[in-house]
């Protein structure tokens, strides 16, 4: 009997694939294509405590192996989704994980306040540190050690979920930032976010995203994110998620070789919506021809 099932801290998932935010909406346009109760969980997109619009246009665009995003965190807010999303959601039984994001302290707290207690469909709370595309807040918290722990300690009083911290690679050093994180009193670690990036429209001569930078996701960045997941597992003790140009169950490996107990899956999506269920029989077949009854047999062994 294979067990596909995989342990983070507190957090204990069905399979060790999960959507990531930003990619799988709030599960809906998906629920018709799967059972959603098939995926380790579904980060959902990132949630503010004030609706917001996102980024002027254009805000996608398609690079060599990736893509370049620059949504800006559009969302309906706190109060629309604990009214009109969440009740849905209770419904369908998926496992869901809030990845919240604010400009301020107050907001991030007052979010994972309310979020840790709005019903049990919601597992845990993945804090977004790291997001390259809005003008405040977001990857202002997740590059300043002493700045992201002061943060992370102020949630871990008000949440009584399991807390992730979503770290940014748009940094020097990525393990001092894991570790500011875990002294803050993280669970569990996420990484990496998109890549700050720009493409310029020749023509115009102008940067071709709205908002001018965006950030870098899909197979391109792989290599990168799989060094950063290396390098923060030597560094820290909790689990973390691995994740970065996932496609095909070779790439998933690479990421739990280096140390991720589970990964997301997030570009990938768009192209195959099924991905996710697609890695997870490939996953299964494998540990059956390796003789492992479980992933814990493989995580972390690229460190010999
Ligand atoms: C269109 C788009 C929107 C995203 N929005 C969010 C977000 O709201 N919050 C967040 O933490 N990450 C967001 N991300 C980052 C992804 O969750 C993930 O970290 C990144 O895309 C790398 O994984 P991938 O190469 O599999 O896409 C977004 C990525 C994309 C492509």
């Amino acid at each position: 009997m294979i067990d596909l099932g995989t342990r983070l801290g507190p957090l204990k998932l069905k399979t060790p694939f999960m959507a990531a935010s930003g990619t799988f909406g709030f599960g809906e346009e998906f629920a018709s294509l799967m059972d959603l109760r098939d995926l380790g969980a579904i980060v959902i997109n990132g949630l503010t405590l004030m609706p917001r619009k996102g980024n002027p246009p254009p805000r996608i665009v398609e690079t060599p192996a990736g893509m370049l995003n620059a949504i800006g965190l559009q969302n309906p807010g706190l109060d629309v989704f604990l009214s009109r999303e969440l009740p849905r959601l209770q419904k369908s039984q998926v496992k869901l994980i809030a990845n919240i994001a604010g400009d301020t302290e107050e907001e991030y707290v007052i979010l994972a306040r309310e979020l840790c207690t709005a019903g049990d469909v919601l597992i845990a709370i993945e804090l977004n540190v790291s997001c390259p595309n809005v003008q405040r807040g977001g990857i202002f918290f997740g590059t300043t050690p002493s700045t992201l722990s002061s943060l992370v300690e102020k949630v871990r009083r008000v949440c009584t979920l399991p807390l992730i911290v979503k770290l940014t690679p748009n940094v020097t050093d990525i393990t001092e930032i894991a570790r500011a994180a875990e002294d803050g009193g993280a669970d569990i670690l996420s990484l990496v976010n998109t890549f700050q990036g720009m493409v310029i429209d020749t023509v115009s001569r102008r940067p071709f995203l709205g908002n001018k930078i965006g950030g870098l996701s899909g197979p391109a960045m792989r290599p990168l994110a799989v060094r950063l997941v290396y390098e923060t597992y030597a560094s820290v003790e909790i689990p973390l998620i691995g994740m970065g140009g996932i496609e095909a169950l070779d790439d998933a490996l690479q990421f739990f070789m280096a140390g991720a107990a589970a990964v997301a899956i997030g570009s990938a999506s768009f192209s195959d919506p099924l991905t996710i269920l697609r890695l997870t029989g490939e996953l299964k077949n494998y540990l059956q021809r390796m003789n492992l009854p479980s992933l814990e047999g493989i995580i972390g062994v690229a460190h010999g």
